[in-house]
């Protein structure tokens, strides 16, 4: 299988899957004399790992990082910092429940990867969904850690905001809220109400989709590239390559549809230090595929979890009309667990594109021009 690659400069390939040894990623092109702890990488993976709330799968998976190169003490300060090497980051599988799988073995899930990844390949790994499985993602939250340590003063942070037809009020948005509820969601009101909602669905056995926004602070001007390297192009793909993710937009996104060119307008005017502020940020922070400065504003839709217990027609292996219903521990919301996900894999388009950027044009041109 081709594709495990992410990015251009700051990349990483991911390996494992589900019910394998262990999981991981490697890191290459990461500039060298950056601080970074395994307890660092260890916190972010800490907000992915599952079993943390009832509201999330009930799998024991401590997600473990392991540093295993790229990494050396730098004398002068006594940090552990990257070197510019390869840097080998192993999560090792613990709670494999394999037998959960059996029963479903020979029977493709409705809405899971099973079927094409046979019809692809010829062979599918069905424990636990193998190299489909969103265990995955805990090597892109690790590579996502060393990520957001790229671009200097840059901070990318994530929210739930809607589950289900249940928006959060967006006038209630709190950041502090994000971390003390179990959906990471800004709107304490809305969270309250979720540990109902989300009671039922998950005692019926049942799914239910989400929303998720992602926005980074401290951005500069300049990254991203026309017109086959846009940054809204790149941002859309990495956060779509998520699991169960199913749309994604970018600032005001499929809104502005409804919207005329005078609402739509990010006005500009001439600001302190000789910058130009925007009024407003309808555009997500980038025009033409090149970030403008502002905060970099994403969304995205998860579908329902595509493992529960309602009986539900489909086909075997071999041919034959037959019925699924999947047992095991499930997410019965994967909106909550992909928060951290969707901050490491913006995390990385940026560092991506900072690096390009610094390549290309080193520190910029002098704005603005003088008359001439
Ligand atoms: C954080 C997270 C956790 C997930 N957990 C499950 C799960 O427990 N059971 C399941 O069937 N799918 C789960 N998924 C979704 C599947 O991985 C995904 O639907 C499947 O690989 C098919 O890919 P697609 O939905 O992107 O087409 C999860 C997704 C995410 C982002």
């Amino acid at each position: 299988m081709s594709f495990n690659t992410f990015g251009h400069l700051f990349r990483f390939t991911s390996f494992g899957e589900s019910h394998g040894a262990a999981i991981g990623c490697v890191v290459d092109g990461c500039p060298p004399r950056i601080p970074i702890t395994a307890e660092e990488i260890q916190r972010d993976l800490d907000k992915r790992r599952p079993g943390q709330s009832r509201f999330t799968t009930q799998r024991q998976e401590p997600d473990a990082v392991k540093i295993l190169s790229g990494v050396f003490t730098d004398e002068a300060t006594g940090l552990q910092v990257t070197t510019g090497t390869p840097i080998m980051l192993l999560i090792e599988n613990v709670d494999q429940r394999s037998k959960d799988y059996s029963d479903i073995k020979d029977k493709y899930r409705p809405g899971h990867a099973g079927y094409v990844y046979d019809v692809k390949y010829g062979i599918t790994d069905y424990r636990g969904g193998g190299r489909s499985s969103a265990r995955e993602t805990a090597a892109r939250v690790a590579a996502g850690a060393l990520a957001r340590k790229v671009v200097p003063g840059m901070s990318v942070r994530a929210a739930l905001v809607q589950i289900g037809p249940h928006k959060i009020d967006r006038s209630r948005w709190d950041w502090n809220e994000v971390d003390n509820n179990p959906f990471f969601c800004p709107d304490p009101v809305q969270a309250k109400f979720y540990e109902q909602y989300l009671d039922g669905v998950r005692k019926s056995g049942s799914s239910i989709g989400a929303v998720i926004e992602v926005v980074a602070d401290g951005v500069p001007a300049g990254l991203g590239a026309p017109v086959y390297g846009k940054l809204d192009a790149e941002i859309a793909a990495a956060l779509m390559s998520i699991n169960a993710v199913k749309g994604v937009e970018i600032g005001d996104g499929f809104e502005t549809a409804t919207m005329s060119g005078e609402d739509n307008a990010d006005e500009m005017q001439m600001g302190n230090a000789n910058k130009p502020v925007f009024l407003s940020n309808h555009a997500g922070g980038i025009l033409g595929g090149i970030s403008t400065g502002q905060q970099i504003v994403a969304r995205f839709a998860v579908k329902p979890t595509s493992s529960i217990l309602t009986p539900k027609r489909t086909v075997d292996r071999y041919g034959n009309n037959t019925e699924i219903m999947t047992k095991g521990r499930h997410d019965p919301c994967v909106g909550i667990r992909a928060v951290p996900i969707a901050e490491a894999m913006l995390a990385c388009v940026l560092a991506d594109h900072y690096l390009m950027h610094r390549g290309q044009v080193g520190e910029g041109v002098a704005w603005p021009f003088e008359k001439r």
